[in-house]
């Protein structure tokens, strides 16, 4: 794992030009996630977070898995047998990284999803930004298969993508899809062939790496706030984050953006960003 960086052993961290690919590392447990992951994935979060390092946030899994859901040894049994502090404790550790982390996290993220994903893993999935699969990635909401209702915020977050005929198909026959079904369903951006998804997923990063990026975690956050807010609250909210955007702006984008077009002629906004 990269220098300077906690974790390294359930969670490793790898930098490349404003990249961070950041992997669960529990290959022999197809990355199923325990209590002792998502206190190091919290660790990880909270310093990427202020390294300048990390651009973009890529969220994948080492080997055949993007991650095999909730590990039923090292979280359910584990958790099972704790007092009710303890359990709700490590419940929080689990809920922290897994959605109001990586939904409200001041990096963009993207979702690499190259391997078996279940359950559990349907959560940080679809935290994330913006989400690409591999063609051969193999997902399952299985939690029915093995006699538990789809808990967690697993329901929650499926209904914000994906219509309730589908969602309910796949959470009651616990039917597995692949890649390109997970695109048809709006659970993921993409699905490329398994020897491209790398290349892609950094295509995409670079396109935000070049992107102001007080602007980009505005538009992001502020996308998040209005989901749960009136017409009129989110006209008004905008309206303000939009003023704090430019007012905290070290860069001064919108000024530099406007002048870029309208005096210099350098660019059309239409069709990319100024020049930082
Ligand atoms: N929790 C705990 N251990 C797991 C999990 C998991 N979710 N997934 C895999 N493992 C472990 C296996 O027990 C096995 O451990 P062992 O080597 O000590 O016996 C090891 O990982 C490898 O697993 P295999 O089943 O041998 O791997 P295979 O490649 O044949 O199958 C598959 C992969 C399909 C992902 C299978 O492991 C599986 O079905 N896992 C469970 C998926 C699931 O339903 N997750 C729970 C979703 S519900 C929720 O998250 C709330």
């Amino acid at each position: 794992t990269a220098e300077g960086v906690p974790g390294g052993k359930n969670v490793t961290v790898e930098f490349e030009d404003g990249i961070a690919w950041v992997r669960l590392n529990r290959p022999e447990k197809r990355n199923a996630m325990s209590l002792e992951l998502a206190i190091e994935m919290n660790e990880v979060m909270d310093a990427l977070e202020l390294d300048d390092r990390c651009g973009v946030f890529v969220l994948t899994g080492e080997g055949d898995a993007f991650s095999a859901g909730m590990d039923l040894k090292g979280f359910f049994r584990e958790t099972d047998g704790m007092t009710d502090l303890h359990r709700k404790r490590a419940y929080r550790e689990n809920r922290d990284w897994q959605w109001r982390r990586l939904m409200m996290y001041g990096k963009p993220t993207i979702a690499m999803v190259n391997g078996w994903c279940f359950g559990g893993a349907f959560t940080p999935l679809i935290c994330c930004d913006l989400a690409i699969s591999s063609d051969d990635a193999t997902y399952g909401l299985s939690e029915v298969n093995w006699g538990i209702i789809p808990g967690g915020v697993v329901p929650k977050a499926v209904q914000t993508l994906v219509n309730d005929r589908q969602a309910l198909y796949y959470m009651m026959t616990g039917e597995t899809f692949k890649g390109q079904k997970a695109k048809e369903l709006g659970l993921v951006n993409e699905s490329v062939p398994a020897d491209k998804l790398m290349e892609r997923t950094r295509e995409v990063a670079k396109v935000l790496l070049e992107k102001n990026p007080l602007v980009l975690r505005n538009t992001k956050l502020s996308y998040r706030y209005i989901q749960e807010m009136n017409w009129e609250q989110a006209g008004e909210y905008l309206m303000a984050k939009g003023d704090q955007t430019t007012f905290m702006d070290p860069e001064k984008g919108r000024h530099e953006g406007i002048k870029q077009f309208l005096e210099d002629k350098t660019y059309k906004p239409g069709l990319g960003a100024y020049s930082r």
